[in-house]
């Protein structure tokens, strides 16, 4: 990871909430802002299911999903300016964010060892860092519950199936109730599973970027990280 540090902002600002509520420009956006580093822990769930379906195993066998990944090696962070997703040094950045590995990762980051593994890893990776917006689902209650500034962001569903159909460029309804769908399906598994399910930290500050755009959400968790450390603006 890296980030120009001088924003005066020094600590952890968690982000998370469901897919679809725009998180990941908000958490990029911040970091810029905040001079900090920024992580991606989807993006590292993410990398570990390409390990996962390069080894031709079941996403839903636990047991040999949690092997796989435990011989992988998964590198996310940032290398001069550029974010980097590697797995045993292959570049996967375009590759996690295709059909086959957004469908298969949910089933992987359910896995308890694989979760383990990724969560000693993402605190390895924020104690190096003076200054880091880490965006994922269990950030605030499970990763860093001790954290300057925790924010959860959500959004009405059809407003997260719309960002993201325009995010693909699809216009077609019965293509925007499709995602609309999928993001269900994808709620409902990580809200639901046992080990770290979604959910707002007791002591997390939820924004609902319904009717927000996206600077509007972002000048309000630049503000809420600032008041967490007393920065005046
Ligand atoms: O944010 P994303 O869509 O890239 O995340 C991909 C998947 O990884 C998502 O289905 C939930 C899971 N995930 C998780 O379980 N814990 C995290 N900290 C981050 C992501």
């Amino acid at each position: 990871m890296s980030g120009l540090q001088g924003s005066g902002f020094r600590g952890q600002v968690t982000l998370d909430g469901p897919s679809g509520t725009g998180k990941s420009s908000v958490a990029r956006a911040v970091a810029a802002r905040l001079g900090a580093a920024y992580l991606d822990t989807g993006a590292m769930y993410r990398a570990a299911t390409v390990a996962v379906l390069d080894a031709g195993i079941d996403p839903e066998d636990a047991e040999a999903v949690a092997g796989v990944v435990a011989g992988a090696r998964i590198d996310v962070g940032t290398e001069a300016g550029t974010e980097i997703v590697r797995v045993d040094d292959v570049d996967v950045a375009v590759r996690i964010r295709g059909a086959e590995v957004t469908r298969a990762v949910s089933a992987v980051s359910a896995v308890p060892a694989v979760r383990r593994q990724l969560v000693d890893q993402q605190r390895d990776l924020v104690a190096a860092a003076d200054a880091v917006v880490v965006e994922g689902r269990d950030i605030g209650t499970v990763v860093l519950p001790g954290a300057t500034c925790k924010i959860y962001l959500t959004a009405a569903p059809e407003a997260r199936a719309q960002r993201r159909a325009g995010q693909l460029g699809v216009t077609d309804a019965a293509e925007i109730a499709a995602i609309a769908a999928d993001l269900r399906r994808r709620d409902t598994y990580d809200s639901s599973r046992e080990d770290s399910p979604l959910r707002p930290a007791a002591d997390a500050v939820v924004v609902d970027s319904t009717e927000l755009d996206r600077d509007q959400v972002v000048d309000r968790v630049v503000a809420l990280a600032q008041a967490a450390v007393g920065v005046s603006r």
